[in-house]
């Protein structure tokens, strides 16, 4: 009796809990934004399967590959024409599938709506839309030519994804009460590939009608450099980007409405992913996906498509500059910066830091499983290794990572591909990160690619908490107290745990004299304290 009475109020606790707990949430407060997840911050120390891998047949390799990186949060597919193999007859089993093995590897998930865009085409419709072509349409090139993209003028094709993509939250909502799913993707890489925009009878009306007037304000058009008027046809108004910016327009408003209308059933963080273009010169839009989320069109999204959260860039681009202009790019006061892809590479987990110095949310490589046996694959694993090792290192020190990372209280610095030196400033210290080699100045990088980053929090005043991988470090005083005698008071290596750094041991001697504390591969957690003399 008094068993089954313990019993009974453990899970009247744990429903209660359940209810209770809170939504996943995105706050923005000045400008910074925090992602709450059961309440406290939380960093998407994320991974992405390969497009075919949510099957519940391949999700075992997943899983493996998932555990390997000590990741949080598994980004993965809903497939369209999986969930409605009929119109109106809906299939959530393997949705469920997801959320029961995520529950059991103790992960979160962001779902991917693969729905009327994945690349630019429209590969995910069901086969009842794919064999329906002139109801669910593609668009009309310049010339009549086929595109293998869906137009986002057409009025069925949005209103069969609302309603799929409607049925999909409205599901979540009633089988996630542990809030499993903290954010979803709304489309993949939406935009027309190799042509400009629809040419269609119907979308030449609209090309030539008046642009709509949410559009024709003051700051938003200032932001598009282009002259401030109050009325005119898009190619009165926006010149030689009106096709493109009309495309951006007709895209994002669709898409603001699945998010919207979802967003009804089930209020998750909600964002889209961008196809990038090249962020140091202004390429015309023939040479990269038209109509996404690009840079230079993100105030045309934010107009068009309130629903959607953030706005995010899939870092493919090779070059650190490139790279780190991006992440200055969607890193914006109406913008939190997630990374919900990255090329898979050695070079790219360098990148984590930067997120983190920026304030972001989230960070993740993209492919992480080959649906083969990790362990058995050294290759997968070898790549693998540098987001391991990051992510089990900053899992420890979450939340409180989080909540530095929206205070901006977090420095990086990551190696350039020129290998040189940088210096990160911090109040009354500078610290020298030199990348590779023995940690002497200039040293030749014992490392090919430039793989080396170091992450900074001041925890108060003449205490550091430091981070980094291939690469030494070597404080000196600054400001007022610039070129006096220093030394290390304190150099302690340790681990975070519940909260607070423990210190291990004490690192000195050839641990601290020659060039500074060094990072070989794998991240270690040092605390240090700076003394002038
Ligand atoms: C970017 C897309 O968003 C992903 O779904 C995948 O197709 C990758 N490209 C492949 O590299």
């Amino acid at each position: 009796m008094y068993k089954i009475t313990i019993a009974f109020i453990l899970a009247f606790l744990l429903t209660c809990f359940q209810i209770f707990a809170q939504t996943p949430t995105l706050v923005s407060q000045n400008g910074k934004h925090t992602l709450l997840v059961d309440g406290k911050p939380f960093f998407i120390l994320g991974g992405q399967v390969h497009n075919s891998s949510a099957w519940p047949a391949f999700l075992s390799a997943v899983w493996k590959s998932a555990e390997y990186m000590h990741l949080n949060t598994l980004e993965v597919p809903v497939y369209w024409e999986q969930i409605e193999p009929q119109e109106g007859k809906f299939d959530f089993s393997i949705v469920d599938k997801l959320l029961k093995e995520a529950r059991s590897h103790h992960v979160h998930l962001v779902l991917l709506w693969f729905g009327t865009w994945k690349n630019g085409s429209n590969h995910y419709m069901p086969g009842w839309m794919k064999r329906d072509a002139d109801k669910y349409p593609n668009i009309t090139g310049k010339n009549g030519k086929f595109y293998d993209s869906p137009s986002p003028l057409a009025d069925a094709t949005l209103q069969a994804d609302i309603k799929a993509f409607s049925a999909l939250m409205y599901h979540l909502k009633n089988a996630d009460s542990q809030h499993t799913v903290i954010m979803i993707q709304v489309e993949n890489e939406a935009g027309t590939w190799g042509s400009v925009r629809d040419y269609s009878q119907k979308a030449q009306h609209l090309f030539e009608a008046q642009v709509p007037a949410e559009l024709l304000n003051t700051d938003i058009l200032k932001a598009l450099k282009v002259p401030v008027v109050s009325s005119g046809t898009w190619k009165e108004v926006f010149g030689e980007r009106a096709d493109e910016y009309f495309n951006a327009w007709n895209v994002a408003r669709f898409i603001g409405k699945v998010a919207a209308a979802g967003k009804k059933e089930y209020n998750l963080p909600m964002y889209t992913n961008a196809a990038l273009r090249d962020p140091l010169i202004d390429p015309p839009a023939t040479q990269y996906e038209s109509g996404g989320p690009t840079d230079n069109v993100i105030p045309i999204w934010k107009t068009a498509a309130p629903a959607l959260d953030l706005l995010a860039p899939d870092v493919y681009l090779d070059g650190n500059e490139r790279v780190l202009k991006v992440m200055d790019l969607y890193n914006r006061k109406d913008n939190a910066l997630f990374v919900p892809e990255a090329g898979l590479n050695v070079v790219n987990a360098k990148y984590l830091f930067e997120v983190f110095s920026r304030g972001g949310i989230g960070f993740s490589p993209f492919g992480i499983d080959n649906n083969g046996d990790t362990s058995a694959n050294r290759e997968l694993k070898e790549t693998l290794a540098p987001y391991s090792a990051e992510y089990a290192l900053c899992a420890s020190m979450l939340p409180q990572l989080a909540s530095w990372a929206t205070k901006g209280k977090i420095q990086s610095a990551v190696e350039g591909d020129d290998h040189k030196d940088q210096t990160v400033e911090l109040g009354d210290w500078k610290c020298t990160v030199v990348f590779g080699g023995n940690g002497r100045a200039n040293a030749a990088p014992v490392y090919k690619d430039p793989v080396g980053n170091a992450m900074f929090i001041e925890l108060g005043k003449d205490s550091f908490l430091v981070s980094g991988m291939r690469c030494h470090i070597r404080f000196q005083p600054a400001g007022n107290d610039e070129g006096k005698a220093w030394q290390y008071l304190k150099v302690e290596e340790g681990v975070y745990k519940n909260g607070a750094f423990v210190p291990l041991r004490i690192l000195n001697g050839d641990e601290t004299d020659w060039g500074g504390p060094g990072f070989g591969d794998t991240p270690s957690l040092l605390r240090i304290t700076p003394v002038t003399r």
